[in-house]
């Protein structure tokens, strides 16, 4: 469907259909103008211009990807990252339960291979995750029998794992998810492995040790759903930012949130609150990252361009509200191309939901960041 994503005629259908759903225009007719000011081919990719990496760069901007080592099997897979981004995280290969088959083993064969195709395509990498309640080894939990040894556990795998993938990565998810509104505790903390071993400090605690490991690195607070504009949401956004206050008035390294992003595309956008939410947050001194994009649209009803169509016009709207709050300089989306993403696997079809349809060939988010992200 998607492969004649740029002609003419498929633009001005695509308008006429924004118009029909009284939606406002995207600006699509512009695109395809910029598309045709670069009509130099890329010979060695046959698109007509350069990916979302480069253009990124070009406004000394970074998009990058979560990349599945076992996906670099797959030739076009690997081309169509060349072609594309500028960075990629790993996206399970430096969780806990990748790393550390045994309490006293640690494998990295799945980040190595991921950090060699990175080197050689002169691509940057980005670390995800240091401390997360999922994607834990089974020999964990019992391991964190008091205080003492849980501290130690976690600060020698902070150690090592910092060393093996320095200098290449220099910026972490440091901790994932650790709100959680449906926490029974006033604080809103998730209660995770970590929680009840090392108490509520357990944040703070993890940042320091890697600030410790390695002062030069840039650290960040990762979770999802903050961007709702249900009770979920609200709550989230309150919890963390008394989180977040807490641990700046303590002087705790940290220097960024991500917003993980992952879109439920028939749920309400947070609005005003979470344009306000955002701007207190970079008032504290910390930047705001978009790390996880992604859209779910299993939800919304219809299909084919309407589908796409209010696909585009959520992200959109989504990216304008963190854009009001200040400019966003990093944006990582769950997975490049619909084919081999978690959410086809979580949800069997997940078209549309990455920049790249399943056969590798841009689609309507790649537009949406081109002409949304990329514009402003
Ligand atoms: C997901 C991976 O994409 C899956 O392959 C894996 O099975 C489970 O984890 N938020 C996160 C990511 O921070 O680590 C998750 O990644 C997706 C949700």
């Amino acid at each position: 469907m998607h492969s004649s994503f740029l002609s003419p005629k498929n633009i001005l259908r695509r308008d006429f259909l924004r118009a029909l759903l009284g939606l406002p225009l995207l600006g699509f007719s512009g695109l395809s103008l910029a598309g045709c000011e670069s009509l130099s081919l890329y010979p060695e990719t046959g698109f007509r211009s350069p990916g979302l990496g480069a253009l990124a760069r070009k406004k000394g901007r970074l998009y990058g990807a979560a990349v599945k080592s076992s996906q670099l099997n797959d030739h076009r897979f690997a081309e169509a990252l060349k072609r594309e981004v500028a960075l990629l995280v790993p996206e399970g290969e430096l969780k806990w339960d990748a790393l550390r088959p045994s309490p006293a083993e640690f494998d990295f064969s799945g980040y190595h291979r991921l950090a060699q195709f990175a080197q050689a395509n002169s691509l940057a990498m980005r670390g995800h995750v240091l401390v997360w309640h999922h994607a834990n080894p089974s020999w964990l939990v019992p391991e964190l029998k008091n205080k003492k040894t849980a501290e130690k556990i976690l600060r020698a795998h902070i150690e090592r794992v910092v060393a093996e993938t320095s200098p290449m990565i220099r910026n972490w998810d440091v901790v994932n998810e650790a709100i959680d509104p449906r926490s029974p505790r006033k604080d809103g903390l998730r209660e995770t492995l970590w929680l009840k071993a090392l108490g509520p400090n357990y944040i703070s605690q993890v940042f320091h040790y890697a600030h410790q490991v390695d002062p030069g690195l840039t650290l960040v607070y990762n979770d999802f759903g903050l961007e709702r504009g249900d009770g979920y949401g609200y709550a989230k956004r309150k919890l963390l930012l008394n989180l977040l206050k807490k641990l700046k008035t303590k002087n705790v390294p940290i220097h960024a949130l991500g917003l993980q992003s992952h879109l439920r595309c028939h749920l309400p956008l947070g609005g005003r609150d979470f344009t306000e939410f955002l701007k207190t947050v970079r008032g504290l001194g910390i930047e705001i990252y978009i790390t996880e994009l992604d859209l779910d649209l299993s939800r919304v009803p219809g299909e084919g361009y309407e589908r796409s169509t209010f696909a585009q016009n959520y992200v959109q709207t989504y990216l304008a509200m963190v854009q009001e709050s200040g400019s966003v300089n990093t944006l990582l989306t769950w997975g490049l191309s619909d084919r081999r993403s978690w959410l086809e696997d979580a949800l069997g079809d997940a078209q549309g939901s990455l920049p790249l349809d399943t056969n590798y060939q841009r689609g309507p988010l790649w537009e949406s960041l081109r002409s949304g992200w990329l514009r402003a």
